[in-house]
């Protein structure tokens, strides 16, 4: 019996699939394209003892946030329609679905300060965002599924790679500029992917289905995360404060962003897993990684 992960190309999808080892069957999207439902029902109904699929952990995902204003049908087609299929699939054979989603589920309450429970009410702000919440709602159709909602993941990247995310792209502006600008008007709770991984291990094996909210710990602005990254990796570079207004100028149009999206892990923590550090630990432990893999290649 095996755990198929799915988009283990990307952040989460290799750090599961790491952490499993042969314990997951992980599948790139050159392996398994996710929309093609013909060879995701094959591939659940494999019947070999050894090889067949016990649980799938859904991390294959459209996650061009602003490409996904103008793609949106493309977008749906892997965030929704694909997800319906595996939900599908998985509740006729009585296999758990695991399905990762987001923060982007909310924003739609402008004025919100508070972080959102699993009790909110999702409220997205775009087509990302939009599409999530529908592939929410087709994996909760499966009656063994859990629903991981995170935020702005991050990790050191793998050899074979080419992921971009917050972090990196700081990191490389930081180390080429005298000055880099970030907005300062979104607050969410970045998340280091490990941390995440293992959380969503334990889930699983605990078996405790519904939805989870799963970050790191704090509220941040993108902008007080640029500041503390600098100052951990001894980047010396000054950081200029900007609205999300000003960053739009400056680049192709972006999609709307929720200003507050910070998630509470209550429900999550009470069940005794694995803790959810800080995000501040989280840069720690990001920035240990790429000193460890630069030292080990
Ligand atoms: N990244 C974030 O900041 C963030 C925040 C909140 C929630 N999430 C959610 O967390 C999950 C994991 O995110 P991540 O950061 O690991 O994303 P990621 O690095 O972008 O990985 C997603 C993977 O899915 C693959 N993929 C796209 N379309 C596919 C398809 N049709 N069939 C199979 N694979 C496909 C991508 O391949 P290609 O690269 O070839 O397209 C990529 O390898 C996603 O559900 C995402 O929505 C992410």
């Amino acid at each position: 019996m095996t755990i198929l992960v799915t988009g283990a190309g990307g952040q989460l999808g290799s750090e599961l699939a790491a952490r499993l080892g042969r314990r997951a069957t992980a599948y790139d999207r050159d392996l398994l394209d996710i929309t093609e439902a013909i060879e995701v029902v094959m591939l659940l109904d494999h019947e070999d003892e050894d090889d067949s699929i016990e649980a799938v952990v859904n991390c294959a995902a459209y996650t061009h946030v602003d490409a996904a204003e103008t793609s949106a049908e493309q977008c749906f087609r892997v965030n929704a329609d694909a997800v319906e299929t595996l939900a599908r699939t998985c509740a006729a054979r009585d296999i758990p679905l695991v399905q990762i989603s987001t923060d982007y589920v909310f924003g739609g309450d402008r004025g919100r300060t508070t972080p959102y429970t699993e009790d909110d009410s999702p409220a997205p702000v775009n087509v990302y965002g939009e599409s999530k919440l529908a592939g929410e709602r087709f994996a909760a159709s499966c009656p063994k599924h859990l629903v991981v909602r995170t935020c702005g993941l991050y990790a050191a990247p793998r050899a074979f790679q080419q992921v971009t995310n917050f972090a990196q792209t700081m990191l490389r502006l930081g180390r080429e500029r005298n000055a880099v600008r970030v907005v300062a008007d979104q607050v969410c709770s970045p998340t280091y992917v490990p941390h995440l991984a293992a959380a969503v291990l334990f889930l699983l094996e605990r078996e405790a289905w519904g939805t989870y909210h799963v970050v790191d710990r704090g509220a941040v602005s993108w902008c007080e995360f640029a500041v503390e990254l600098f100052r951990q990796a001894g980047v010396n570079t000054r950081v200029e404060a900007i609205t999300t207004q000003e960053y739009a100028k400056t680049k192709e149009p972006i999609a709307p962003r929720p200003k507050y999206s910070v998630l509470d892990t209550t429900i999550y923590a009470r069940l005794g897993g694995p803790g959810l550090p800080t995000w501040r630990e989280g840069i720690a432990a990001y920035l240990a990684a790429l000193t460890r893999d630069s030292a080990s290649s």
